[in-house]
């Protein structure tokens, strides 16, 4: 008897793996390495000013791209930043950003 003891919590632990391989982030864009120096591959800013894109919305970083590159946001970098990314890139990495895990408030970096 004892030593099935530890059956249970292998078969609870089952449905939890599934989950977590259904909730992968998608690969890495092409165009990640145009971001990276500043907002860093998993979205947690590597300069200061930047802000940390990790968890904010898809769609909320989508528009933020549509607009610098517009020029209704007037930020010479992410001007710079937006000017070779097609619309299928600019979706790709806001999917990307908006899939990483958040930075931990009061991270250096931020917003
Ligand atoms: C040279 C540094 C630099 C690079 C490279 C850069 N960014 Fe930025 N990014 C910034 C700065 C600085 C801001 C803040 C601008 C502002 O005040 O609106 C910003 C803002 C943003 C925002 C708005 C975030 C918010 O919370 O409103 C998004 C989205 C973004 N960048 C995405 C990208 C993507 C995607 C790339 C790659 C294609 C990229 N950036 C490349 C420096 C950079």
């Amino acid at each position: 008897m004892r030593k099935f003891s530890g059956l249970p919590l292998l078969l609870a632990a089952v449905p939890f793996a599934a989950v977590h391989a259904a909730s992968t982030p998608p690969a890495p864009p092409t165009q990640l390495g145009l971001c990276a120096a500043c907002h860093g591959e998993d979205g947690h800013a590597r300069i200061p000013g930047a802000p940390n894109l990790a968890g904010q919305p898809y769609a909320y970083l989508l528009q933020a791209l549509h607009e610098y590159r517009n020029g209704e946001r007037k930020v010479p970098v992410m001007r710079a930043a937006t000017g070779p990314l097609s619309e299928q890139d600019m979706q790709a990495l806001a999917h990307w950003f908006a899939a990483q895990s958040p930075c931990p408030p009061g991270q250096a970096g931020g917003p």
